[in-house]
This record gives C-alpha cells, sequence and structure tokens, in this order.
C-alpha cells in the first residue's frame, strides 16, 4: 500500500515529467480552463475519468458520484452542470457508467446498506420502472448489465430534463448529451447510442 508521503513524491515526478514535455503546461493552464467535455461518472477507483480517455489535465471538466446518478434535486450535480453549460460553454455531456458496478449490484441485492439505501433507491426506481425487460432473465449477471446499461440511459435522460440543458436548447446553444459504458475486464468504452442533441 503507498503512503501519503509516496503520493506527494508521485506527484513531484508526474509534473517533472509533464513540464518536460511541455515548459509551460502548468502556467498555461493556471492561466484558464477551457474543457470540451463534461463527464459524469462513477465514483469507482477503476473508471478515473482522464486516465480512460487518455487526457491530460484542462480537457474534462468532471463529476463523480455513486452509479453516476443524476438527482433533479442534487444541486452538487446540478451546480456542475450549470457551470459546465452556462459558463464553460461545454458542447458535451458523457454520463459514463460501466459493468460491475458495486452500486448497481447493491442496488439489486435486498441487503441494507444503511444510509447509501437512499441514493440507490433512484437504481431501484430504475429497475421497477423497466420490470419488463428483466422478465425474462435468469442469468443475475445479465441483469446486472442490464441495470447498468438502463441506468445509464436514464441519467442521460435525466441531464436532458434539467432546466439547464433545456434553456440552453431552447437558446439555440449547441450541446449534445451522450451515454457511454466501460467495461472493467477489458478498458473498453461503449457507445449505448442515446446520444440527445439540441440547439
Ligand atoms: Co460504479
Amino acid at each position: 500500500m503507498s503512503k501519503p508521503s509516496e503520493l506527494l513524491l508521485n506527484n513531484r515526478l508526474w509534473a517533472a515529467k509533464i513540464k518536460q514535455q511541455n515548459p509551460d503546461f502548468f502556467t498555461q493552464l493556471s492561466q484558464q480552463q477551457s474543457p470540451e467535455y463534461l463527464w459524469i461518472g462513477c465514483a469507482d477507483s477503476r473508471v478515473p475519468a482522464n486516465q480512460i480517455i487518455d487526457m491530460l489535465p484542462g480537457r474534462v471538466f468532471v463529476h463523480r458520484n455513486i452509479a453516476n446518478v443524476v438527482v433533479h434535486t442534487d444541486f452538487n450535480c446540478l451546480s456542475v452542470i450549470q457551470y459546465a453549460v452556462e459558463v464553460l460553454k461545454i458542447k458535451n455531456i458523457i454520463v459514463c457508467g460501466h459493468y460491475g458496478c458495486g452500486g448497481i449490484r447493491a442496488a439489486l441485492e435486498n441487503q441494507s446498506h444503511g444510509l447509501i439505501d437512499n441514493w440507490l433507491g433512484h437504481i431501484r426506481d430504475i429497475y421497477r420502472y423497466h420490470q419488463d425487460k428483466f422478465a425474462g432473465i435468469e442469468d443475475d449477471g445479465k441483469k446486472h448489465d442490464l441495470l447498468c446499461e438502463l441506468n445509464v440511459i436514464e441519467q442521460v435522460a435525466n441531464v436532458c430534463n434539467t432546466t439547464i440543458v433545456q434553456n440552453a436548447w431552447r437558446e439555440g446553444q449547441e450541446l449534445s448529451v451522450h451515454g457511454w459504458i466501460y467495461r472493467l475486464d477489458d478498458g473498453i468504452l461503449q457507445d449505448l447510442k442515446v446520444t440527445a442533441a439540441g440547439g
């Protein structure tokens, strides 16, 4: 296990490596940020936004929570979306889920996990809305995969239905919302092809 002091050392080496490639990298970035993407993903340590799309600091604005949920009353997530759309004028929002998601797995279980059950209630709602789609599936793994995908699709719809995105589209702002899913065992992202665009 790495000690915190080792992390600080890693950071020095990382910053030096970047500066070696581009001496002005940090000074330029410190002036302003103009990321091209807003990433809404799971907090899972195995799905780090910048790394899996191979992007350096400055390119992606990121919001992560357990199971990449977009709740209409979550001012944290809504504030991120508002800043990204209205101030940074980001043109692409990516909602990224992943197979093997612990949050989705917990939502499918009949077991208590404490406070987090309130958050996972949003996922259980999705299961209930789409119950017919699960009716013929016996395999738990397949059920899990399907709920991971449906969750992304549902969260894309939730992003689109925010007043922020609705207003942006009404005003003709170029903005697309995408739904992607990541596979932990091969590191590959799939486009679920539910892109919504307006403007
Ligand atoms: Co997850």
